[in-house]
Order: structure tokens, then sequence, then C-alpha cells
């Protein structure tokens, strides 16, 4: 019976490869790991080896054509032996071409709902593009991002790093003196850095021409927005393309007293304490927070984390965040899982929080209650269903270049209610500028890294663990602890672990998740290896500098190859 000969599938990212050199020839005796043909993508070029002995009986895709992953490029049998059976998969070459997008003559007027880093970076993009652009605002550029989301709560954790650091200076050979926490001084460092990059975003918009209005933004037509202005007044506009970036705003549980009492606030409330609160309960264990519990822990506030899950960040690899949940532990952040928040009472200094956790309700009183239940996305006063733009209750639905069921209308971001990140946001919104002016790209999420900053930072990019065996995909793993880094022993006491997924059979890398010091800035070459479908011998064959946390990096794929060198290898 012959074998098949398939197209393999040298990354993630893969679909298509092109035949670019035959080595063998029909009727040539092959054995096991005798070099077939040579494959190319976009990325690389790659020798296609023999996995079966006997005769290239024959060859069904051509030098030069283009063949989707799985497809069958050839049968390996006995000589004179006659392959039928079911037709090989089409080529990509037999697709039907897609008829030419005719291109607009002079200008596309293009609007941009919303400024945050999906509508700024969008309105950016169409703009180079030669798009003349508007982009309204209902509040303030920047969006969730600039104003109350990444760039605060990083201001907090970076101050809330520098006071533990200082505590520990001592051990440093640094002897000084730690008077506490100037929480005016925090919050003013917090709007001096907010209020930099939002008018930084502003000088942007004049530097391209992008004309702002402020004011809400909803559609009228399927073409014409109605913008409503702070005093009241409307204003109708009309535009060949629509993008809307209108991201999302913190989820409300129906919690019975969540919403009554004063003290139960969401994260933009966390950001702007008047003072640090003595107590903090957390009701959600993701990664706002994490990240909030991680700040106020370290500025001395006793906290307390209530997730309803199993485990704390349910998307990370579960090995490291049990890790990160021990160290959080033994920094006295007390954390709950498979708990339930059941009702908020009280009002005052101390509100009451019934949690049912093991069976039993256990009743904790803290001075402030963070609700981090997740987002919902800020689509109400768009009148997506009186023009007809498809959405699931609110999630506005997209195909992969960003277009919505409203032709000329695009939607990226927060607003689709999918991976609410800001590097995300931005990485769609170049996709839909790009295609509302014209060129013909897709969005692809696979080099997308997921960061939380915790203390150390926790980042991955690719499949996790977990992921990889529920997709039933044949992988070995390799690990490093940091322990064994001396750059991380210096940082942190080499505390953390870097772990690779790599493909068995292609060596792919699959996935890297890292929880140590700069985990955040490492994942770079992780998600670049994702996207360039590097296998982890082009980690290994590349030289990483001494001393630094990036060797370890290389040790850990190393370790997945069961050569690392300095850690025994199991
Ligand atoms: P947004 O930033 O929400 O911007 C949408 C904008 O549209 C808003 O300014 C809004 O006012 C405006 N708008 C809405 N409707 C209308 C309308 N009808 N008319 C006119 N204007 C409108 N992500 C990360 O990647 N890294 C992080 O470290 C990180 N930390 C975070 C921390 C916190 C506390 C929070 C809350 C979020 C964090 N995020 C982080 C998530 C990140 O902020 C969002 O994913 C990102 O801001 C989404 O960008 P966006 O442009 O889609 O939406
Ligand atoms: P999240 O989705 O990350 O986490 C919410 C958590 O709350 C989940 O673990 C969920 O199981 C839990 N939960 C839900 N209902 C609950 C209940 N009743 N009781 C107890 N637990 C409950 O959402 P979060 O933390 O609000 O953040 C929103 C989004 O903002 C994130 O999904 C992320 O996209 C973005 N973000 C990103 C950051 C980063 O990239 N570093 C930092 C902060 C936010």
């Amino acid at each position: 019976m012959a074998v098949e000969v398939k197209m393999p599938q040298l990354g993630l990212t893969m679909e298509e490869g092109t035949v670019s050199k035959w080595v063998k020839k029909e009727g040539d005796t092959v054995k096991v790991g005798d070099i077939l043909l040579e494959i190319t993508t976009d990325k690389l070029t790659s020798e296609v080896a023999s996995e079966a002995e006997g005769t290239l009986i024959k060859i069904v895709a051509q030098e030069g054509e283009d063949v989707p992953v799985k497809g069958i490029l050839a049968y390996i049998g006995q000589a004179g032996e006659v392959v039928g059976g079911a037709a090989p998969a089409p080529t990509a070459a037999q697709a039907p071409a897609a008829a030419p997008v005719p291109k607009k003559v002079g200008k596309t007027t293009v609007a941009v709902i919303g400024g945050g880093p999906g509508g700024y970076v969008t309105a950016i993009r169409a703009a180079q593009l030669g798009g003349e652009v508007t982009l309204i605002e209902k509040n303030k550029l920047g969006g969730t991002c600039l104003n109350v989301g990444c760039i605060p709560t990083k201001v907090l954790l970076h101050s809330a790093e520098a006071l533990a650091e200082a505590k520990n200076m001592a051990e440093l050979g640094i002897n000084v003196e730690v008077k506490g926490v100037d929480w005016n001084k925090v919050q003013a460092k917090k709007s001096a850095v907010t209020n930099q990059l939002v008018s930084g975003v502003t000088s942007l918009m004049k530097a391209n021409k992008i004309k702002v209005i402020e004011g809400v933004a909803s559609f009228a037509t399927k073409d014409t927005l109605t913008v409503t202005k702070e005093d009241g007044s409307k204003e109708n506009l009309t535009f060949d393309k629509i993008i809307i970036a209108s991201g999302s705003v913190p989820a409300v549980p129906p919690i019975p007293g969540v919403k009554e009492n004063a003290n139960c606030v969401d994260s933009t409330g966390a950001l702007s304490f008047e003072t640090v609160p003595k107590s903090l309960l957390v009701i959600g264990g993701g990664v706002i927070g994490i990240e909030l519990a991680t700040a106020y822990s370290r500025f001395g506030t006793e906290v307390t984390v209530v997730e309803a899950m199993s485990k704390l960040l349910p998307m990370m690899d579960g090995e490291l965040t049990a890790q990160l949940r021990k160290m959080m532990e033994t920094r006295g952040i007390k954390i709950m899982t498979d708990a339930k928040v059941q009702s908020v009472e009280g009002a005052g200094a101390n509100t009451k929080v019934n949690v049912e956790v093991g069976g039993k309700v256990e009743v904790f009183t803290a001075e402030k209650v963070l609700v981090a239940v997740g987002r919902r996305t800020d689509t109400e006063a768009l009148n997506l269903d009186g023009v007809g733009i498809a959405h699931d209750r609110g999630r506005i639905a997209v195909n992969d270049k960003m277009e919505t069921s409203l032709a000329n209308v695009y939607a990226i971001g927060d607003c689709l209610g999918k991976v609410m990140l800001a590097h995300v946001a931005s990485a769609q919104g170049e996709i839909a500028a790009e295609n509302a002016l014209g060129e013909d790209v897709v969005y692809d999420g696979a080099t997308n890294p997921s960061c939380v900053y915790t203390d150390p930072e926790f980042a991955g990019v690719g499949l996790t663990e977990e992921k990889a065996k529920e997709m039933g995909m044949d992988f070995q793993v390799g690990k490093f602890p940091l322990m064994a880094n001396g750059k991380s022993l210096i940082m942190n006491g080499g505390i953390g672990m870097i772990k690779f997924i790599i493909g068995k059979e292609y060596k792919e890398v699959l996935g890297v998740h890292i929880l140590g010091p700069r985990a955040t800035d490492l994942i770079g070459e992780c998600a670049l290896a994702i996207g360039m479908e590097a296998t982890v011998e082009d980690i290994i064959a590349t030289i990483h500098a001494h001393p630094t946390v990036t060797e370890a990096v290389r040790e850990a794929a190393l370790a997945a190859e069961k050569r690392a060198i300095h850690i025994p290898n199991k």
C-alpha cells in the first residue's frame, strides 16, 4: 500500500508551502530519512525527508506549485504500483482567484469611532495610506489603556516594586531608611505619565492631519454617523469607510449589594483611592485582580483574592500560575479559588463580603472591595441593530479582515469582546485601516503575547501545555528554573521558570511561558520565533548574551532537547 508524502506544518502560522525543488525523481528508490524535496514558505526554506522506504512512484505536486498543509505531495510504494484512492487536496494554485477590488479615485474618507490604542493607531495607519481621517472620541484620547488601564496600573506597580526593592536594599549592601509611601506623589506620578502620553497622542493626530471630534458617535445609516456633542448639539457626517474601535467598560456582576455599596469599586476606582486602603478584597483572580493585588499588597494593604474558577489567571500556563500563586501567598496575599461571592453588605469603613468556599460561607471584612470579573463591550450607543451590524450581545462580529456584516464598516479591539489587550487592538486596527484603504490583509493572532505585570512578571505566547494536550498535539516540553541563571539570581534571587512547548516531529516552537524578571520583554523573542515558524534549533543556534535572562530562554529550548548545559537533563 502506497504511503502519502504530505506538506508538513512547520509552524503554528503556516497554512501552505511551495514545492521549490524535487531532490528525488519518480522511480527513485528512497530510504527513511532521505531528502525528497525542498519546500518554501514566505518565511523559510525546509527539506522534507522520507518517512517510508520504497520507490517514489508518483509526484503529485510539481515544482512551483503551492500546496496546503497536509496536502499530498507524492506517493512512496512498490515499483510499478499504481496509486488511486482519494484525489489529492486541491492546491492553493487551483483555487479560484478573488475578483480584484477596484481602488477609489481621490481621497477615501474614513471615520474611526474611539481614540484608544485601537482607534488612534487605526487612524494613523489610515492617514499614512492616504485616507482623509476623522476620529470621534466621547471621552479622552488614549482610551482605557492610557487613562484608566495599562499605563496607570503599571505606574502603581512600578512604585510598589520600588518600595519593595528599597525595603530589601540592606541585602544588596545599601543602607537606606524607608519612610513609607507618599500616596499623593504616587498619584501625581500616575497623572503625569498618563497626561504626557495622552498629549503625545494629540500631537500624533495633528502631525498626521487627523481631524478629532469630541462627541458620541452613533450610526444614522450604514455610512452616516450622528455625533452628539457635550452641549447636546448633533452633527451628521458621511464617510466612505467607518472603523469601530469603541472599546470596553468594566462588567458589573449581579452580586447582591455590589452596585449599592460605595466601597465596591471597579479598576478605575481602585487606581485612584484617596488613601492606601488598610484592607482590600478582590473579586476576580484575573489579570486586573492579580496586578492590583500585587501593587496594593506591596503598599501595605491586607489583600484577599476571591476567584470563582479552580485557578488564577485561567488562560495562562497552569504550572507557572501555581508557582505565582505560591509566591503571592508567601508575601501575605490570601487567595481563595473555587470561591463564590454571595453578597456584599454594610457600608462605612467596613464592608462585609459573604464568600461561599468549600461548601461553607465565610464572612470577610474589608475597607474596599475591587470588582474585577471581566469587561463588557461599549457598543450600546452605536445603534448596531438599527443599521444591521451583526453582533452577539454587543460583541461585534468580524472576519479576519476585521470586516463587519456591513460592507465598508470594520470593527477592532475590545469592542469585539474577544481578546481584550491593547496590542491586539492596535494590530487589528492596522489591518482594518489597510483593508479599508484597498489592501487585502488578514489578522493572525498566533504571535499575540499575554503579559501579567506581577512580581516577578509572567508572560506567555502560543500554546500552553494544557492547550497542546487538549488539541491532541504530539509535543515535548523543556523547562529551565531561573535559579540556575546568573542574572535572575542577581535580580530576584532566581525565582521563576521558563518553559518551551515544541512539536515532536518538526521541533517547531508551539509556545513559550515565562515567570521571571523581565518576562514581558523576553516574550518578544519567543513571539518572533512563532511568527517566523522557527524551530527549537533556531533558538539554540542563536547566541544569547551573558549575563542576561535571555540565556535562560535558550537553556529552556536546550532542555526541550535534553541538552541543557546548566541543569541536569532528565
Ligand atoms: P479602549 O481603549 O477602551 O478605547 C475605546 C475608546 O472609544 C474610549 O476612549 C471610549 O471613550 C471611546 N468610545 C466608545 N464609544 C464611543 C462612541 N460611541 N463614540 C465616541 N467614542 C466612543 N492591555 C494590555 O495589553 N496590557 C496591559 O497591561 C493592560 N492593562 C490593563 C489594565 C486595566 C486596569 C484595564 C482596565 C485594562 C488593561 N488592558 C491592558 C486592556 C487595554 O486597556 C484594552 O485592551 C485596550 O485599551 C483596548 O483598546 P481599544 O482601543 O479597543 O478600546
Ligand atoms: P479577566 O477575564 O482577566 O478575569 C476575571 C476573573 O474573574 C476570571 O478569572 C473569572 O473566573 C473571575 N470571576 C468572574 N466572575 C466571578 C465571581 N462572581 N466571583 C469570583 N470570580 C469571578 O478580567 P479582568 O481581570 O477584569 O480584566 C479584564 C481584561 O482587561 C482582561 O481580560 C485583559 O484582557 C485586560 N487586562 C490586561 C492586562 C494585561 O495585559 N497585563 C492587565 C489588566 C487587564
